[in-house]
């Protein structure tokens, strides 16, 4: 275990999109014990892999409920509609309104390479807007639709 280096703002490497997985390895397993206790100890609830400079398709999640890990994950179906404040891990300080849908079900595989379906609603559901956008390139601040005082 150990804790990696969170990117930061401008850093290319969070616009980058990120390839599938292939090898579910010890690297693997690894690289998500490593972005879980990094995402913990910056108090986050989401984490994806380019935020520690990895351009592979992983994401770990926890909004108090336990560990989530996605890795190729995919959104399957998604309903209504939610308004509220967002940040991210590596924009420290930085919070906006971001519109998201208010139940997200993602299909991905578990670090084994099973795949299976997780259904979210409100916070979990917007950590998987959130953290799927990261492996695309995208960041929660180009979705702001008014920047908030912290
Ligand atoms: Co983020």
């Amino acid at each position: 275990m150990a804790i990696r280096e969170i990117r930061k703002k401008d850093d290319e490497i969070l616009r980058k999109v990120c390839k599938e997985v292939k090898d579910f390895d010890k690297k693997l397993w690894i690289l998500l014990d490593d972005m879980y206790d990094t995402m913990k100890k910056a108090d986050g609830v989401g984490l994806a892999a380019p935020q520690v400079g990895i351009l592979k398709r992983v994401v770990v999640i926890d909004i108090g409920d336990g560990r989530i890990e996605l890795i190729n994950p995919r959104i399957v179906s998604q309903s209504g509609s939610q308004n509220g404040a967002e940040g991210c891990l590596s924009f420290p300080g930085l919070f906006g309104e971001v519109e998201r849908p208010n139940i997200v079900t993602v299909e991905a595989q578990d670090r084994h390479g099973t795949v299976f379906q997780k259904t979210g609603e409100e916070l979990l559901a917007r950590a998987f807007c959130h953290e799927l956008d990261h492996l695309d390139g995208k960041v929660f601040v180009d979705r702001v639709t008014k920047f908030l005082e912290n």
